[in-house]
């Protein structure tokens, strides 16, 4: 597993939104997954500075959001439809039509989920996922104890993470749906490449047991050490727990990279 830690948190997105900005150039229709939550801001910031400045090109990207609060309509201020638009859809030029992001109004759910694990099987699967991390080490919506077989599903979200996203609807945790749409560990796992970002020192123990804990279904992004091609991005905050790495070099530019 290899990890870039950078002095700041601008460093951070900077360096994660090189990675998302090489794999668009390297491959113009190339699959992502796309995460929301507060850490990836200034990853969507510097991806639409490219895209202005730049000329970093979308126009043949398709992107299947992580994940999506049941019951919350597109429009909804927390909802993760609302999210992506007003951080990132409206101002790049991502076709519409290749934007996937769970209907959380749907009917049927379990439907939905299984149209939506089968969508992502048809586009040719995921070039790259990337994701953030909840203080209990959940990747997507997947919360400890999720099966590393699962698929994308209707899951409920853990105590825990309904406290963390209250900061989303107004500090009122009774706001938070209790439900979600979330891509599954295997559905992530699958994917070719995997970027992961947190930031802060509430990540700081999640990310030492991302890195130097057991494979275990209790710290969900453990299992990210079985992927053959995982970077982690963090700021220093994020990275005060792990240990030293014998195999770290100092690329310059604010970061140190190191490899587990
Ligand atoms: P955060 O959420 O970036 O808002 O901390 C990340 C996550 O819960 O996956």
């Amino acid at each position: 597993m290899k990890v870039i830690v950078a002095d700041e948190y601008e460093i951070m997105s900077r360096e994660a939104a090189k990675i998302v900005a090489a794999e668009v150039r390297n491959k113009p229709d190339c699959i992502f997954a796309l995460p929301t939550g507060g850490t990836v801001f200034g990853l969507y910031e510097e991806l639409i500075r490219m895209h202005r400045e730049e000329g970093l090109d979308f126009s043949g990207v398709s992107t299947f959001n992580l994940d999506e609060y049941i019951g919350l309509p597109p429009d909804h201020p927390s909802s993760y439809h609302y999210y992506m638009y007003e951080r990132f859809f409206n101002h790049v030029n991502i076709s519409r039509d290749r934007i996937r992001i769970p209907n959380a109004l749907a009917e049927d759910p379990e439907g939905e989920s299984v149209a939506y694990e089968w969508a992502i099987k048809r586009a040719g699967g995921i070039d790259l996922a990337v994701l953030g991390i909840g203080r209990n080490g959940h990747i997507g919506f997947n919360e400890p104890r999720t099966e590393f077989g699962s698929v994308t599903r209707p899951i409920y979200l853990a105590k825990r993470t309904i406290e963390a996203n209250a900061r989303f609807f107004g500090g009122d945790s009774d706001s938070v749906p209790r439900q979600a749409i979330s891509m599954g560990i295997r559905t992530i796992m699958n994917s070719r490449r995997i970027v992961l970002l947190a930031s802060g020192t509430e990540k700081s123990r999640a990310i030492n047991q991302t890195v130097h804990g057991p494979v275990t279904d209790t710290v969900p992004s453990s299992v990210l050490q079985l992927h053959p091609d995982c970077t982690l991005i963090l700021d220093k905050e994020a990275a005060c727990e792990l240990e030293p790495s014998a195999n770290g070099f100092v690329p310059g530019s604010g970061t140190k990279t190191m490899v587990y």
